[in-house]
């Protein structure tokens, strides 16, 4: 109730926290970040102008926005030490279990005299894990492939530079298509933040016992895997290609509403968006970009994705129970087109939501704390003795 938004009684006693970060009205299928609509940002922002919104609280005028830049080029690349972890992965790891290790390895590169209580070390921290996050990404890409990897180049801009770090060979010099950058950096600005989810959570919980910022995030990653969360982008993917063929999509809808089929429709349904997810509005929109401009939008799993939108949108079984598209149902069939791998795709959402993870922590650490400590209702026998 700060005179702007009041809540009813009913949804206080059940907010976890306070944050000013982002607020989301999932009935009326509004996301804002720092008081900006998304899809204001998705238009008129990029990915680094929202990381410094979300952990500075405004948008950088001209000067502040080109050293924010400046400070996360520096930082872009990590420890050779990284490499040598990466070795001991098995090429065919799972990269999200790889990221989990290599994030928390910066735990143990940045450990020593970190002081969590000095706001410019945890400012260095965030613009750390902004900046390496890509360059961690790809290696753990390149490694699977057994491809060497790309030095981050100065000279191209965060989402270039991703790509380039993902596809470029040595052998070769630059070239990354500009449209599939800026699809790449709408991606990352959609999946920056979302206020108090599973994984956000998981790292403000983490950073209310004073741990390492590194290994908070590592606890984010890992939480972030799962099929009911970021794993979801895989998951769509892996529905579409199972379903195959148009013909078949009726089948899976049964499937979903069958409650003795453990199947759900992925990319479907939400914690609190109980209208549309604003963010897949804008996603849906950078399909039919991208796919239009490589010449693909007769891509078969487009077109089997689109008619299960309308199919389930029509739906009473869907429409009884709020269930939209999110943010995952496109953006699978996106990194797709621009030539990620389906295993790579929840690492994509684990980079995006970093300012988001470490812009609450941040907030937190800023504020008086104490450590997270959630209560249960138990539901276990009364006190008896040992038996005699
Ligand atoms: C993300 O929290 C966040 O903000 C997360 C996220 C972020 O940015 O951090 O937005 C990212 O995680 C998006 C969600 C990605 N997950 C998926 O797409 C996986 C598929 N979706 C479901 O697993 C599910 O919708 C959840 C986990 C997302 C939500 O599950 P809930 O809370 O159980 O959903 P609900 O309570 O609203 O369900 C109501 C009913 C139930 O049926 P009934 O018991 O009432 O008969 O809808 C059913 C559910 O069984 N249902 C589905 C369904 N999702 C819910 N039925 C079929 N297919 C689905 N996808």
């Amino acid at each position: 109730a700060n005179g702007v938004f009041t809540y009813d009684p009913g949804f206080m006693s059940t907010a976890s926290t306070e944050s000013a970060i982002t607020y989301i009205d999932g009935d009326a299928g509004v996301l804002l970040h720092r008081g900006y609509p998304i899809d204001q940002l998705a238009e008129h922002s990029d990915y680094l102008e929202t990381c410094y919104l979300l952990l500075n609280g405004e948008l950088p005028d001209a000067e502040s926005k080109q050293q924010f830049i400046a400070e996360i080029t520096q930082h872009t690349m990590v420890d050779a030490q990284i490499a040598k972890i990466l070795d001991g992965f098995q090429r065919d790891a799972h990269p999200m279990a790889v990221m989990v290790s290599l994030a928390g390895a910066l735990a143990a590169l940045y450990h020593e005299g970190l002081d969590i209580d000095d706001a410019a070390q945890r400012k260095l921290a965030a613009i750390r894990l902004i900046a390496k996050m890509p360059t961690l990404a790809a290696m753990t890409y390149k490694h699977s492939i057994g491809q060497p990897y790309m030095s981050p180049l100065n000279s191209l801009n965060y989402a270039e530079n991703f790509l380039h770090m993902m596809f470029g060979v040595p052998a070769d010099k630059p070239n990354v298509s500009p449209v599939l950058a800026k699809a790449m950096d709408v991606i990352f600005l959609l999946h920056a933040d979302h206020e108090q989810n599973a994984s956000t959570s998981t790292v403000r919980l983490a950073g209310s016992t004073g741990a390492n910022p590194y290994a908070c995030i590592a606890s984010g990653i890992s939480a972030l895997w799962g099929p009911a969360h970021g794993g979801a982008n895989e998951a769509v993917l892996t529905m579409l290609n199972e379903i195959g063929d148009e013909s078949r999509i009726e089948e899976f809808i049964a499937r979903a509403k069958d409650k003795d089929d453990p199947f759900r429709l992925m990319g479907f349904g939400h914690r609190v968006y109980k209208n549309f997810d604003p963010r897949s509005r804008v996603m849906r929109k950078i399909c039919d970009e991208v796919l239009a401009d490589l010449g693909v939008e007769n891509d078969p799993l487009f077109k089997i994705a689109r008619r299960l939108e309308k199919i389930a949108l029509e739906d009473e079984y869907f429409i009884e129970r709020k269930l939209y598209p999110n943010v995952d149902f496109y953006s699978g069939i996106i990194l797709k087109a621009i030539g990620i791998p389906t295993s790579m795709f929840t690492v994509i959402f684990a980079l995006g939501r970093t300012p988001g993870w470490i812009s609450h922590w941040n907030e937190m650490l800023s504020n008086p704390y104490k450590i997270g400590r959630p209560r249960q209702l138990y539901t276990g026998p009364v006190q008896r003795d040992y038996p005699a």
